[in-house]
């Protein structure tokens, strides 16, 4: 969920509508294929939707290695109402979020057998999972299956392939509605684990993934709690990420033995932030508590890339600062991806990518100060 601050950005000089701005580089050596489905669990009644008696739809977007050679269209940052809706909020120009062009290529062909994992990556509440884009496509790079869940009801907006939409439910989100919330999340994760190899079929080619085992799972803020109530409740997921944010439920209290690992931002620290340090001490597995220095909440997300590539800090300071922080955004997100990409590397990338994942998380590196080591 952005700033609401945003809302009153007066408009600011872009580049010409036409020229496309480039994400980062990805870090690792695969392009990217993505392709979207829709998911309804017909056992399952939509608790968010305004219509009783509704089954649970929700839609998954893969990320996945392809072809060096492959020749499928690169796929636009957000569909069209998406893409409105947010340049709306955040008082951008009209068209300025597209001229944002992610790596990702729609429809293109698997190129694996690549690593063994599989990523969940849970969007923070309300966000759309098109904002947590630049991690997706970076982690797949690295030769895994990414999953980005959209939650129906639960993200702001959800737009079909035919243009269609679904907004939220949420309109003045309270700490109440974290309950259903987190609950419908958690019961599309499960559905997810149960029907794995149906939903991977949405890929083309997907006859070459080599048997999906091993699962990790990395969220943001409402993410990161539902990662880790998943993992209460699930131990087919090997291992969790916390990106910033409360850990609501029951499972601070009794936790779990997968390994997992914080990465807080301001002053969010397991010695001082309560849901934080009561899952700490349940930890039965490996845990790790990493901290991005000069962060703030959303910075976990694609903000960074709006902020700094749409050029938002030259042009209002003190907003960009109150969305991502002070630090570079882009340096934000390179450290996201190393300190992210070696933890799903060392739980679920085979013994090689497992070493390396090891030795990347026993401690800091002068490359990546802006990442704290905490413990
Ligand atoms: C794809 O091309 C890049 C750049 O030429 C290269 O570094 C990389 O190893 C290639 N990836 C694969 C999987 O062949
Ligand atoms: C619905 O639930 C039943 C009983 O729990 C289960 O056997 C069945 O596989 C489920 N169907 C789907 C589509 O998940
Ligand atoms: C990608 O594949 C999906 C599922 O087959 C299809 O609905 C969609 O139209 C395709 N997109 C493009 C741009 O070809
Ligand atoms: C949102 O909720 C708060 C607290 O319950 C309330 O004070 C406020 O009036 C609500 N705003 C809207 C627009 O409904």
């Amino acid at each position: 969920m952005l700033s609401s601050t945003l809302l009153l950005l007066p408009l600011f000089l872009l580049n010409s509508a036409s020229a496309k701005i480039a994400f980062p580089p990805l870090s690792g050596s695969y392009n990217v294929g993505t392709t979207s489905i829709k998911v309804t669990d017909t056992n399952r009644t939509d608790i968010l939707a305004p219509t009783p008696n509704t089954p649970r739809s929700f839609v998954v977007q893969l990320f996945y290695p392809t072809d060096n050679s492959t020749t499928a269209p690169l796929e636009p940052y957000m569909p069209p109402a998406t893409a409105n809706f947010y340049e709306t909020s955040y008082g951008l120009p009209s068209g300025s979020l597209n001229t944002l062009q992610p790596h990702s290529h729609t429809n293109a062909t698997y190129a694996g057998p690549c690593k063994p994992g599989i990523v969940i990556l849970s969007p923070g509440a309300q966000t759309s999972r098109h904002l947590h884009t630049a991690l997706a496509e970076d982690i797949a790079s690295n030769g895994y299956v990414v999953l980005l869940p959209d939650y129906i009801y639960g993200a702001e907006i959800v737009e079909f392939s035919d243009g269609t939409y679904i907004l939220s439910t949420f309109n003045n989100f309270t700490d109440a509605d974290v309950v259903p919330l987190e609950a419908t999340r958690v019961g599309d994760t499960i559905y997810t684990l149960d029907h794995l190899s149906t939903i991977l079929r949405a890929i083309p080619g997907a006859d070459r993934i080599t048997k999906p085992g091993k699962i990790v799972m990395v969220g943001h803020s409402l993410g990161g709690s539902t990662a880790a109530t998943v993992m209460g409740a699930d131990s087919r997921v090997l291992g969790g990420i916390a990106m910033d944010g409360t850990i609501w439920g029951d499972v601070v209290n009794t936790g779990f033995s997968g390994s997992f690992m914080f990465i807080g931002a301001a002053e969010h620290y397991v010695a001082t932030y309560e849901s934080w340090g009561r899952l700490w001490a349940k930890l039965r597995g490996w845990r790790r508590e990493l901290h991005l220095a000069a962060a703030k909440h959303i910075t976990f997300s694609d903000a960074v890339l709006i902020v700094e590539l749409l050029g938002l800090r030259a042009v209002m300071p003190e907003v960009a600062e109150e969305l991502v922080g002070s630090g570079d955004g882009l340096r934000a997100l390179e450290a996201q991806k190393v300190y992210i990409g070696a933890f799903v590397d060392m739980v679920v990338g085979g013994r090689r990518a497992a070493e390396k994942g090891r030795r990347v998380l026993s401690g800091a590196d002068e490359r990546y100060p802006e990442m704290e080591f905490v413990q």
